[in-house]
């Protein structure tokens, strides 16, 4: 089955991860499909506005762990890396409508959308040094700016998830609403979008963002640097083989 499903309709672009089996944990194939759908609607004029979703019970469980542990996210023209440069750089409007657990890049490649419309029950984690890893997608230098140092401290150091109204009040997320309802809302307000002057929404955009690009570009690479090494390193290896062995991790020894 295709584990992403992409439509195109009256300018829209909808990318839906279909993965349900595996939580829609993203694997290689689905951010290069993400990040080539990405770079499509970049350069078709056509199309303007991109809505990514998931499931009313889950949006993603974040990178698939055992790709991580096939070592196969090692270097920074990985697909993974190439999604979040594409989603960190994309023109025109991107909106997510998230419903259940947002873990890892679930919760990050929010920092890079316009417009984000959540489920009540959507649970958003950044639980990298939970496995022995450290933040990505600038998360390091955009959680604390968004939520102050000392909660980006609690989502970041302790992995700590916190609920959609917290990401409400820190600005996250438009809006909240009943699972049931995120993905048509999401669905009206990328259409209002694709009815606007394109070049007035790119250049807001751009000019919104302007002040960070540059921080934020630079950020991700250090961040991806760190990743790419602490991936290979031994907390790392026994968080995941935990994971898929489905224990505690024991880190007394790393
Ligand atoms: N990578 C690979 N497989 C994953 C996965 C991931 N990130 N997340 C879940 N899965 C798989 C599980 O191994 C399980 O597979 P199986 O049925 O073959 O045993 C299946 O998806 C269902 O997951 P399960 O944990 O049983 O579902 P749940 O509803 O109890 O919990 C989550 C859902 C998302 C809370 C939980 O799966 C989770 O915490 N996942 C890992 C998140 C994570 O650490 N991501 C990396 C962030 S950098």
């Amino acid at each position: 089955m295709n584990e992403i499903l992409i439509d195109r309709t009256d300018g829209v672009m909808t990318i839906t991860l279909n993965r349900l089996d595996k939580k829609n944990a993203l694997t290689r194939d689905m951010y290069a499909a993400i990040a080539d759908a990405l770079a499509q609607t970049d350069a078709d004029a056509k199309l303007r506005v991109v809505v990514l979703q998931g499931h009313e019970t889950i949006f993603s469980a974040g990178n698939d762990i055992s790709d991580f542990l096939n070592r196969l996210a090692t270097t920074q023209e990985s697909p993974a890396f190439q999604f979040l440069r594409a989603i960190s750089t994309f023109s025109k409007p991107l909106l997510a409508a998230v419903c259940g657990p947002a873990v890892g890049i679930g919760t990050t490649m929010l920092f890079h959308c316009d417009l984000v419309y959540a489920g009540d029950n959507a649970a958003f984690s950044m639980p990298f040094v939970n496995l022995g890893l450290c933040p990505e997608a600038a998360s390091s230098y955009l959680a604390p700016q968004l939520m102050g140092y000392g909660r980006a401290a609690e989502a970041l150091l302790l992995g700590e998830p916190f609920l959609a109204e917290s990401a409400l009040e820190m600005g996250l997320i438009s809006r909240i609403v009943p699972p049931s309802e995120a993905a048509a809302l999401a669905q009206r307000q990328a259409h209002k979008l694709a009815g606007k002057p394109l070049n007035s929404l790119i250049e807001t955009k751009r000019l919104m963002k302007k002040s960070q690009a540059g921080l934020v570009a630079e950020r991700m690479q250090e961040e991806g640097a760190s990743f790419a090494h602490l991936l290979h390193e031994p907390a790392a290896r026994e968080a995941f083989t935990a994971f898929m062995e489905k224990r505690k991790p024991d880190f007394s020894k790393v």
